[in-house]
């Protein structure tokens, strides 16, 4: 079903004291930055091994982030698994009866595709699935 993990998206309150905890602390490179309004989220990603860390800082206080960091502070927000096709993908889970909060994929950062599984029908993890962009151009649009 999926082909590896993509990424951990960590909810963060001071997004430069993150990075500079992933960046010299644990000395991962930062790869990408872009703000997200539609998803109220300025969004960065570290790059590990194949995979990455995805810091989220909500731009305000009613964004879904925003509403995360209130009620469980900074931390795991969601676990993200890479899939060839998307489309295909998102399908299959729906017929394994698992709830779906993107009935439809929607544009993520750099140029990727993403939806998300209800945390409710996941064993309360919040989980993405993406299909990255095909060769790593960015562009400006997308959620996270
Ligand atoms: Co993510």
């Amino acid at each position: 079903m999926f082909d590896r993990i993509d990424h951990v998206g960590l909810a963060v309150e001071d997004l430069d004291a993150a990075i500079a905890l992933y960046e010299t602390s644990f000395g991962m490179k930062l790869a990408h930055r872009e703000t997200v309004e539609s998803q109220g989220v300025e969004a960065v990603l570290l790059d590990v091994g194949d995979g990455h860390v995805e810091l989220l800082r909500p731009l305000g206080e009613d964004t879904a982030v925003g509403k995360f960091l209130a009620r469980k502070g900074p931390g795991l927000h969601h676990v993200a698994y890479a899939v060839g096709n998307i489309d295909a993908t998102l399908e299959k889970l729906a017929a394994t009866g698992l709830e779906l909060i993107d009935s439809e994929p929607r544009a993520g950062i750099r140029g990727s595709r993403v939806a998300f599984l209800h945390p409710r029908s996941t064993g309360g993890v919040l989980t993405e699935i993406v299909e990255p962009a095909g060769d790593g151009e960015t562009t400006d649009e997308g959620g996270h």
